[in-house]
């Protein structure tokens, strides 16, 4: 088995060490045999070399099994193309899954009183590969287009991703669209319910405006959503908003043999290099991977070993604690060995 590490820039190379030494912990007690793989890719790469991501990086990238991956800054000059695009595009991760479930005692600490955690447990699904992030794009100076591309195979795959998840969880899958302006999502809302139904799944389906809304106000009555790449790529960020912090919410890209492992934020520039970053979006896409690998103990020890520093307030200062990233990481790991 082949991780490859990707830090990229700004707090990724703080949060993802942090991520790393649980899984060195695992990897050493148990003989997991995981080869790390360093892959340097991102803004900073950019700056050096002139280039943000290479074809060796993603022949690299290829010949491993899982990545895990911090942030990248991402400039608009012409000549730096997204290297996350191009990593989940050339992969072929077309499942983008953003699991929203507070860590307990989150709401009690950040004095959240209006909400019960246990209104929130909802996965979004979001297509990976087409929709508005397409790539097929004509830029003027008067007109720029960018195309919106559906199809009928993409949506198949993702929606028959998220209702196997659906079957394994509620058997209640909601599709988020915006059919009745957007003639591309009446392929994707038919595709969707066609396929949910042939596995049996109860289907639903929301238009992606009051999707918005009702995720915000009405939690509860969702629990597997799949969407298009734009919408969940919003609609996920929303979301972790019910979670607390930007820094505590996890994902994963993941495809038919490989999978791609991220916190959902971003390089953070504003705090990068200060040492404040919450590591436990990090660390909670680790144990997605520790999941997607069948360690499903190992994925239960990282859950309570972050609940525990939430419990004991050993947090970083986007929950209102004042500890470092490297002490909150210290802390989950030593949670980890009392536990394990
Ligand atoms: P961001 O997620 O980096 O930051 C948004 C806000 O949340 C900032 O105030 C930041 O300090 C805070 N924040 C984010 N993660 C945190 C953490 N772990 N702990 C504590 N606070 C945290 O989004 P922003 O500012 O829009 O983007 C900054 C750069 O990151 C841009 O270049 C953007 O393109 C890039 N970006 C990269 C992503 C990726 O690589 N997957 C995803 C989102 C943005
Ligand atoms: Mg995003």
């Amino acid at each position: 088995m082949r991780t490859a590490i990707i830090e990229g820039d700004g707090i990724g190379k703080e949060v993802i060490p942090e991520a790393v030494a649980i899984l060195d912990y695992f990897n050493e007690t148990y003989d997991w045999g995981i080869e790390k793989v360093p892959v340097e890719v991102g803004f900073g790469k950019w700056e050096r070399t002139g280039s943000a991501i290479t074809d060796d990086d993603i022949s690299l990238l290829k010949s491993c099994d899982a990545i895990l991956f911090g942030a990248i800054t991402t400039v608009s000059d012409p000549s730096y193309k997204s290297v996350l695009l191009r990593i989940r595009k050339e992969l072929d991760l077309y499942a983008n899954i953003r699991p929203l479930l507070p860590i307990p005692g989150i709401y009690k600490l950040l004095k959240i009183k209006d909400r019960k955690e246990s209104d929130v447990d909802i996965v979004i699904v979001r297509e990976n590969t087409e929709g508005l992030y397409s790539g097929i794009e004509e830029l003027g100076d008067e007109k720029s287009t960018t195309t919106r591309v559906i199809t009928k195979i993409a949506s198949e795959r993702i929606a028959s991703f998220a209702s196997n998840l659906a079957a394994e969880r509620k058997n209640y899958l909601t599709v988020v669209h915006k059919s009745n302006v957007l003639k591309s999502d009446k392929l994707f809302l038919e595709t969707c319910k066609e396929t949910a139904e042939s596995k049996g799944v109860n289907v639903s389906n929301k238009l992606v405006d009051i999707f918005a809304y009702d995720l915000i106000m009405n939690p509860e009555k969702y629990d597997v959503v799949v969407t298009t790449n734009l919408f969940g790529d919003i609609l996920s960020d929303l979301g972790a908003a019910l979670l607390g912090s930007i820094g505590l919410a996890p994902s994963a890209n993941i495809g038919d043999s490989q999978a791609f492992f991220e916190p959902v934020h971003g390089s953070a520039p504003d705090i990068a290099g200060k040492g404040i970053a919450n590591p436990i979006a990090a660390i909670l896409s680790l144990k997605m991977m520790f999941e997607w690998m069948g360690k499903t103990r190992e994925a239960c020890l990282v859950n309570r070993a972050v609940a525990a520093a939430v419990h004991d307030k050993i947090i970083t200062p986007d929950l209102g604690g004042k500890y470092s990233t490297k002490e909150v990481g210290d802390f989950i790991l030593s949670k980890v060995r009392q536990l394990d």
